[in-house]
């Protein structure tokens, strides 16, 4: 019975930690589902990457792109792709939301404030930068 609750506990680790990106933690991979995150340059290459992996986790996303038709694409993409089964809390849906600006400029970034509440539902716990 131990045994057996040992090697599903096993199992699950090691199907998990096959999908963990290199350097992420245990606790931080298994924190995202459901949790509000800003993606700066989430629209394109390694930021991308990040947007469709912590989409495959339930998380909730806000990714900003420096420009509306590539931030646009991305989260269509991703919203086309279903979150990997049995990730999302009961109750939670995926959202994935875009924006576009650069991060350079202040008033763009304090204005995009405004839109936490009703993008993500609250400030975002997590921000990732991929912009340059
Ligand atoms: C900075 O962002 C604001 C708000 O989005 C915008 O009105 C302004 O044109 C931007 N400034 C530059 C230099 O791009």
């Amino acid at each position: 019975m131990a045994l057996a609750a040992l090697s599903l506990l096993w199992l699950t680790f090691q199907d998990a930690s096959a999908q963990i990106p290199e350097g992420m933690s245990l606790s931080y991979y298994s924190s995202l589902p459901a949790t509000k995150i800003l993606i700066w340059g989430g629209d394109t290459g390694q930021g991308l990457d990040m947007s469709r992996f912590a989409h495959s986790r339930c998380a909730l996303l806000l990714l900003v792109g420096k420009n509306a038709e590539d931030a646009e694409a991305a989260a269509t993409q991703l919203l086309a792709e279903p979150p990997v089964a049995g990730t999302c809390p009961p109750g939670v849906e995926p959202v994935v939301h875009w924006d576009a600006g650069d991060i350079h400029n202040a008033t763009y970034v304090l204005r995009l404030t405004a839109r936490y509440e009703s993008t993500l539902g609250g400030s975002p716990d997590i921000s990732w930068n991929f912009a340059e």
